[in-house]
Order: structure tokens, then C-alpha cells, then sequence
């Protein structure tokens, strides 16, 4: 008998959050107010590029921040953290628009902790999401777990084991959260309705840092010069 012993698997927590249609339409008209539409482009309208980057102080996006804020915390609770040690920061958040055939290209936001991507929405074919490894741990040669060496039948099961690429396709309504380091993409939106994602940026700090080397210190100790 033999098996694997899988170790150091990325986990992308997702969660259905509870949101009435009524706000979830004011909602999406508020984001849709500060869209351009870049009708011959490629890329996906980004909000935090455009000069909305602070969603979390709209008072309108009140209510969805605490659902978040709790999503986030049922997230590091589940991976088995202490919250009671740590205190939780939206750093950055914005909203993304991608109207039929635009995608978001491949990224990481290198400047935070924690990030999500929360699918206010979305259809079946809306464009859903690419999460990427640079190295697998299991690619024992370069090169070897691309999608182009399962096309060439290199790789006859594709699969988390062999791929450094996977494809999760999120319902709207749905939360996916991940370590802001994680590569990510998202497939052409596919139809002729936009795909309307809202995103942040987290950071996590420890509350006490007495006898800690390592995470930030709680903000309130830091001095600005
Ligand atoms: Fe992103």
C-alpha cells in the first residue's frame, strides 16, 4: 500500500457572506458611480489606482466591512490561531469592474499580510480566479507543472499535485481569503454582465509584543518621524 503524505498546502478560506439584495444593488451602483469604463482594454477597472483606495471609510460600505472583518477572523481562527493575540488592520480596499473579455493580470500585494477578494457580482463565466505557486514544492524539474506540459501530455492527472496553477470559480456573494503573498489572476470575464469584486489589504499585528522577535508591535507603540 502506498500514499501521499501531502504537507505545506496553501489554504484559501471561503465563506457565503449574508448580504439582503437591496444592499448588494446599492452597493454595486456605488462602485459602478466611480467606474471609467475602458471599453478597449484588457485589464479590469481597478479602484485602488484610480483613486478610490479607502472603500472601509464609505459609510455605505459600513455594514460589509464588519461582515468581513468577522469572515477574517472565522479564517485565522479556523487555521488555528490565538485572535485574542493579534489585532486586525484593513490597510487598503477597493473595488474591481470587469466588463466582458478584461481580467486582472497575475499579482501579489507584497505590502500586506492578508488579502481577500469578495465577489459582490459575479455570473457563471464572470471570470473567476487563478491562484499560482512560483515554486512548487513538488516540481522536482523547471518547468514541469505548467499548463503547456499538460497539453503535451507530460502530466497525465493535473491536479494541486502536479500544477502550479489552479482555477477556483467563487459564487457571487462569496469571500476568498489568503496571505496577501499568494500570486493570483482572474479569468475573462466571459459574458456580457460586469464582474463587480471588492478587495483589501490587511495587516496583522500582535496587541502585546513584550517577548516577541518577530510580527509588527501593536501600531499604538510605533513612533512617526
Ligand atoms: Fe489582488
Amino acid at each position: 500500500m502506498s500514499e501521499f503524505i501531502d504537507l505545506f498546502a496553501l489554504s484559501v478560506y471561503r465563506q457565503k457572506l449574508k448580504l439582503d439584495a437591496g444592499y448588494q444593488s446599492q452597493l454595486c451602483n456605488r462602485i459602478l458611480e466611480m467606474e471609467r469604463p475602458q471599453p478597449d482594454q484588457e485589464s479590469a477597472w481597478l479602484g485602488d489606482t484610480a483613486g478610490f483606495e479607502f472603500l472601509f471609510r464609505e459609510p455605505e460600505f459600513e455594514a460589509l466591512f464588519t461582515s468581513i472583518g468577522d469572515a477574517i477572523r472565522g479564517y485565522t481562527e479556523a487555521l488555528g490561531l490565538n485572535n485574542d493575540r493579534l489585532a486586525f488592520y484593513f490597510q487598503r480596499s477597493w473595488a474591481t469592474v470587469s466588463r466582458e473579455g478584461q481580467r486582472i493580470f497575475e499579482h501579489a500585494h507584497q505590502q500586506s499580510h492578508l488579502s481577500f477578494a469578495f465577489y459582490l457580482k459575479k455570473s457563471l463565466d464572470g471570470g473567476g480566479i487563478y491562484f499560482s505557486v512560483a515554486e512548487h514544492p513538488n516540481e522536482f524539474a523547471a518547468g514541469l507543472f505548467t499548463l503547456s506540459k499538460e497539453e503535451l501530455q507530460i502530466i497525465k492527472r493535473p491536479g494541486e499535485r502536479t500544477l502550479n496553477r489552479i482555477y477556483v470559480e467563487p459564487e457571487q456573494g462569496e469571500i476568498l481569503i489568503f496571505p496577501s503573498k499568494t500570486l493570483h489572476s482572474t479569468a475573462p470575464n466571459m459574458t456580457t454582465e460586469p464582474r463587480i469584486s471588492i478587495s483589501a489589504d490587511i495587516v496583522v499585528t500582535l496587541k502585546e509584543s513584550s517577548g516577541h522577535e518577530t510580527l509588527m508591535p501593536a501600531i499604538e507603540n510605533w513612533q512617526r518621524f
